[in-house]
C-alpha cells in the first residue's frame, strides 16, 4: 500500500530548551529529523516526503537533506504558526496517492513494520492512528485538589504517524479552517466530522523528544537497536 507522508518540522522545541529547533540537536550521529526522514526514504511503500519546515531553517535543512542522500523529498513546505497550519500548508499540495500519513520529526523512532499494520487499517477504514494504552493512574484535578480517578482501561496515548485516505483528510482540514477549530491532533479534525477513527497499537518506543530527559530515553532506546541489529 503505497501512501505520501507529511512531515511537519517547523516548531520551535521551546520545551527541549536547546535554543535552537530540537531537531537539529545530534542522536546517533545524525540531526533528529534525519533519522525521522531516514525511515521513510527507505521505505518502499512510501512514494513522497513533505517536509514541513521553518523558512529561515530552509538552507541548514537542505544540507543535511544532501548529506545523507535523502532522495524522496517532492517539497519543503512553508510551516505555520501552530503545527495544524503547518500541515494544512502541505495538504493543499498533496499527489493523488490514495493514503496520507501525518508523522511528527520529532519521533525517530518510527519503523516500518508499525506504518504498514497503520496504512493497511487506514485503507480499509478511512482513518487510523497508533496508540499505546496508558501505564500511568490518571486523575481529574482541580487546583491541587482531586476531583476524580479517570477509569485507565479505556485510555490511550496517542502517537504518530496518523494515517488517512486523503479525500477525508482535506474535508477534516478544510471544515476545521472554516469553523476555526483548532485541535491537538489530525484525527481530532476528522472526528469531529463524525467519521470513524480506529486505533491501531503501537509501540512504547515511539517517542516524541519533547523534554531535555527525552533524550536519555532516546540513547537509551538507539543502545536497545543495535544490540538487537548485532544479534
Ligand atoms: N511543528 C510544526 N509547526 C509548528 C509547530 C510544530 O511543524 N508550528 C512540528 C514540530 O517541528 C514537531 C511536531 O510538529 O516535529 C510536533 O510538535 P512538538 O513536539 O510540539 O514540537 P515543537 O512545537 O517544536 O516543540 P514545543 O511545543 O516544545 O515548542
Ligand atoms: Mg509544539
Amino acid at each position: 500500500m503505497t501512501y505520501e507522508v507529511i512531515i511537519p518540522a517547523a516548531g520551535q522545541g521551546k520545551r527541549m530548551q536547546a535554543g535552537k529547533n530540537k531537531l537539529f540537536l545530534t542522536i546517533d550521529e545524525a540531526p533528529i529529523f534525519i533519522h525521522t526522514l531516514k525511515v521513510f526514504e527507505q521505505d518502499s511503500n512510501c512514494s513522497r516526503i513533505w517536509l514541513v519546515i521553518n523558512p529561515e531553517e530552509k538552507q541548514q535543512m537542505q544540507e543535511w537533506i544532501a548529506n545523507f542522500d535523502i532522495q524522496k523529498i517532492a517539497g519543503l513546505v512553508a510551516g505555520g504558526i501552530e503545527r495544524q497550519y503547518s500541515i494544512y500548508n502541505a495538504i493543499k499540495l498533496l499527489g493523488n496517492s490514495a493514503i496520507v500519513l501525518v508523522h511528527d520529526a520529532a519521533r525517530p523512532f518510527i519503523n516500518e513494520n508499525q506504518i504498514k499494520q497503520l496504512t493497511e487499517v487506514a485503507k480499509e477504514n478511512g482513518a487510523a492512528v497508533l496508540a499505546v494504552p496508558i501505564k500511568d493512574t490518571v486523575k481529574k484535578v482541580s487546583g491541587d485538589i482531586v476531583d476524580e480517578t479517570v477509569d485507565r482501561s479505556s485510555l490511550w496515548a496517542i502517537q504518530t504517524p496518523q494515517a488517512f485516505r486523503i479525500s477525508i483528510l482535506k474535508e477534516a482540514y478544510e471544515q476545521a479552517f472554516k469553523d476555526s477549530f483548532l485541535g491537538t491532533d489530525d484525527a481530532s479534525l476528522v472526528e469531529r466530522l463524525g467519521k470513524e477513527v480506529k486505533i491501531v497499537l503501537g509501540d512504547y518506543d515511539n517517542i516524541k523528544l519533547t523534554t531535555p530527559e527525552d533524550l536519555y530515553f532516546a540513547e537509551a532506546i538507539i543502545q536497545k537497536k543495535k544490540k538487537v541489529n548485532e544479534k
